[in-house]
C-alpha cells in the first residue's frame, strides 16, 4: 500500500503534490519523492523517511513546474532507502512513474531488460515499468502505456509522466485504488479521495482497466483496447476526516473490510499460476536446509501469538514438524532447548515489538535459524532475521489488529504447505486442494462482510454484559482466544477463552443465568464434542451463539443464534470465523461508545519490554 498523487494544471505542482502526500501518509511512509516537469525535463526528488525529510530536502529548491507526480512508499519489494524511493525512472530520465502493488513478473521483466543495456537503480518491482515505457515508445505515449500493461503482471495503480509529452499525464488502475479529482483548468489524481478533497469533490473513481489521459482541461478515459469509457462524476460529501477512513466510521472498520485485497496480496507470487503448489520465491534456503528442520518455535505477542498458535497446528499436520509457540516475554527466560535444526519464526506485525525483537535476538544468539513474519518491510525484526516473508497487508492503523492477524495466518498456511511439499509430508493433491481452497478465501470473506446486520444486532444485545465467553476446540480454539482478545482491547469487556474441553475443569463455575458464550463449531472432526459443550452452557442457562459452517442443519437445535461463515476445508476456517468475531467486538465496542481506534492504556507498536 503506497499513497500516489498527480497534478496538471496552471498553479505549481509541487505545493499540492506535498499537500496531497501528507493526507495519503497513513498508505505508507517510509519514503516519499516527487517528479515536476520543470524548465524542458522532468526533475525528480526523492528520499528516505517521512514526507518530513523530502520537504527539508527540498527547503528551498522546490521544483517549479506545473505538471507533477508523486509518491509516500509502504515498501514491499527494497527496503526503504533513498533508491528505492519512487518516483522511478528510465535509463534517459524521460519516463517516470509512481506505483502502488506489486508487479508479480518484474524479475523476468527485468532480466530481459538488463540484457538490452537498461541500467537499473533501485531493487523495486516499480523500476521495470519505467524501462519499459522507454524500450517501448513509439511517439505516442498513450499507446506505449497500453503495450507496457499488456506486458505487466499484477496489481497497481500507476501514474506516468512523459518529458516528450508534458501536457499530459496517464494514469491506469488493477486492484488498487485511483481516483482523479475533477478541477477548473487544473486535474488532481490521487489514490484516495482525502488527497483531492481540499480542492475539488468531484471525482471519477477509476476502475480496474481504465486508462486515463489527464491533461489540465480534460479527462479521457479508454480501455485497453482503445474503447472510450465514458465516466459518471461522483461527488465526496464526506468530510475531510472521514475521507482519510475511506468513508468508514473508524480505522479498525476500514482495515477489516481491507482483508480480501490484504489476503489478495499476500498470495501474490506465492500462490503458483497453475495452482498446483505453494512456493515462496524470497526465501534462500535450499530444500536439503529446509528437510533439516527437526522442530519449530514460533514466537511473537498478543495477536502475533494467536496466529502462532494457528500455526502451529498447521505446521503440525501438514508438514509433520513438532512446534512449540511461546509468548516472546516468556521464551527468552525459560532457557529453550534449541539447535541449528530448529527453526524459529518470529511473527510481528510491526516488525519493532520489543519483547519480540528480544526473543529473535535470543533465538539466534541460540543458534536456531530464524525466520521473520512480518508486515513492516525494513524493520528491527525483518533486518535482524535470517529470512523474511512479509504479510502484504498495508499499515494498519488501528491498534486493535485485524487484517495483520490473516494475512499472518495465511501465510503460516502457505509456509506449512510449502514445508510440506519440500519434506514430502502433503501429497501433490493435497496440496492443490489446499492451494484451491485459499484462492477462493478472499471471495469467501468478501460474502461474510456483505451481511454483517445481525453482528449489529447481537452487538446491541449483549454490549452491556459484563462478561463474555469464547469456546473452541482444536483450530476453533485458536481463533477463540483472538476473539476474545478483540473484544476486551477495544470494548473493555472481560471476555475469555477457553479450550471447551477445559470447561469442566473450572471454567463452568463462570457459566450463569444470560452469559453469552461465543461457540466456535467449525471442526468436523470434533463437532459432536464441541455439541456437549454446548449442551453443558445451555444447562447453565448461557446463551449461546455458534459460529459454524453453512450447511450445518443440526446446529439451530442447540444454540441461541448461529453466524454462518462460508464452507471451506478445515484449515481454512479460522481465516474466515474471525472476521465475525472482529465484528462484534468492533460494534460491541461502538454500542458502549469506546474509541475503537485508539483503546485506552495500549499502543500500537510496544517498544518497551
Ligand atoms: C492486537 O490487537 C494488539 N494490538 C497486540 O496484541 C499486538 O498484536 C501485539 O502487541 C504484537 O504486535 P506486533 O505484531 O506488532 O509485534
Amino acid at each position: 500500500m503506497c499513497g500516489i498523487v498527480g497534478y496538471i494544471g496552471d498553479k505549481q505542482a509541487a505545493p499540492f503534490l506535498l499537500d496531497g502526500m501528507s493526507k495519503l501518509e497513513y498508505r505508507g511512509y517510509d519514503s516519499a519523492g516527487i517528479a515536476v516537469y520543470e524548465k524542458g525535463k522532468i526533475r525528480v526528488e526523492k528520499c528516505v523517511g517521512r514526507l518530513d525529510s523530502l520537504r527539508q530536502k527540498l527547503a528551498g529548491n522546490v521544483p517549479v513546474g506545473t505538471v507533477g507526480i508523486g509518491h509516500t512508499r509502504w515498501a514491499t519489494h527494497g527496503r526503504p532507502s533513498d533508491r528505492n524511493a519512487h518516483p522511478h525512472t528510465d535509463s534517459s530520465g524521460d519516463f517516470v512513474v509512481v506505483h502502488n502493488g506489486i508487479i508479480e513478473n518484474y524479475l523476468a521483466l527485468k532480466e530481459a531488460l538488463l540484457e538490452k543495456g537498461h541500467v537499473f537503480l533501485s531493487e523495486t518491482d516499480s523500476e521495470v515499468v519505467a524501462h519499459l515505457m522507454e524500450e517501448n515508445y513509439n511517439g505516442n505515449f498513450e499507446e506505449t502505456v497500453k503495450k507496457v500493461l499488456r506486458m505487466i503482471e499484477g496489481s497497481y495503480s500507476l501514474v506516468f509522466m512523459c518529458a516528450a509529452e508534458p501536457d499530459k499525464l496517464i494514469c491506469t488502475k488493477k486492484d488498487n485504488p485511483l481516483v482523479i479529482g475533477l478541477g477548473n483548468g487544473e486535474n488532481f489524481i490521487a489514490s484516495d479521495i482525502p488527497a483531492i478533497i481540499a480542492k475539488t469533490r468531484r471525482t471519477y473513481i477509476m476502475n480496474d482497466g481504465e486508462i486515463a489521459t489527464v491533461t489540465k482541461d480534460a479527462v479521457w478515459v479508454q480501455d485497453i483496447n482503445g474503447t472510450p469509457i465514458s465516466k459518471k462524476v461522483f461527488e465526496v460529501n464526506w468530510n475531510a476526516e472521514a475521507a482519510e477512513k475511506g468513508g468508514f466510521e473508524h480505522f479498525m472498520l476500514k482495515e477489516i473490510y481491507e482483508q480480501p485485497k490484504a489476503m489478495r496480496d499476500t498470495m501474490t507470487g506465492r500462490v503458483a499460476k497453475d495452482g498446483s503448489h505453494i512456493e515462496f520465491p524470497e526465501l534462500n534456503w535450499t530444500s536439503e536446509e529446509f528437510a533439516d528442520i527437526n522442530k519449530i518455535f514460533i514466537v511473537a505477542c498478543g495477536t502475533a501469538y494467536h496466529a502462532g498458535m494457528v500455526g502451529k497446528y498447521y505446521f503440525e499436520q501438514l508438514a509433520r514438524v513438532p512446534v512449540e509457540v511461546d509468548i516472546a516475554s516468556e521464551f527468552s527466560y525459560r532457557s529453550p532447548i534449541i539447535d541449528s535444526n530448529c527453526l524459529t519464526i518470529i511473527i510481528s506485525q510491526s516488525g519493532e515489538t520489543s519483547d519480540t525483537l528480544a526473543a529473535l535476538r535470543e533465538a539466534r544468539r541460540l543458534g536456531s535459524r530464524t525466520l521473520a513474519v512480518t508486515n513492516v518491510v525494513g524493520s528491527s525484526i525483518a533486518r535482524e532475521a535470517d529470512q523474511v516473508v512479509y504479510t502484504y497487508a498495508g499499515p494498519e492503523i488501528a491498534v486493535a489488529s485485524t487484517k495483520a492477524y490473516t494475512t499472518q495466518l495465511l501465510l503460516m498456511l502457505m509456509l506449512s504447505i510449502y514445508v510440506g511439499q519440500i519434506k514430502g509430508t502433503l501429497s501433490a493433491g493435497r496440496a492443490k486442494e489446499l492451494v484451491a481452497g485459499i484462492k477462493v478465501i478472499p471471495e469467501q470473506i468478501h460474502e461474510l462482510l456483505e451481511n454483517v446486520d445481525q453482528l449489529k444486532v447481537f452487538a446491541t444485545k449483549y454490549g452491556n454484559s459484563e462478561d463474555v465467553f469464547y469456546l473452541g476446540r482444536s483450530l476453533d480454539y485458536a481463533v477463540a482466544l483472538e476473539g476474545a482478545l478483540k473484544m476486551k482491547e477495544i470494548s473493555y469487556i472481560h471476555a475469555e477463552a477457553y479450550a471447551a474441553g477445559e470447561l469442566k475443569h473450572g471454567t463452568l463455575a463462570l457459566i450463569v443465568e444470560g452469559v453469552p458464550v461465543i461457540v466456535l463449531a467449525t471442526q468436523e472432526d470434533v463437532y459432536e464434542k464441541t455439541v456437549s459443550n454446548i449442551q453443558e452452557v445451555k444447562a447453565r442457562d448461557a446463551v449461546v451463539i455458534a459460529i459454524a459452517m453453512e450447511g450445518d442443519d443440526r446446529i439451530p437445535k442447540y444454540a441461541d443464534h448461529v453466524i454462518f461463515i462460508p464452507r471451506a476445508e478445515k484449515y481454512l476456517t479460522p481465516l474466515l470465523s474471525v472476521l465475525p468475531l472482529q465484528l462484534l467486538a468492533y460494534y460491541a465496542a461502538l454500542t458502549r461508545g469506546c474509541d475503537v481506534d485508539k483503546p485506552r492504556n495500549l499502543a500500537k507498536s510496544v517498544t518497551v519490554e
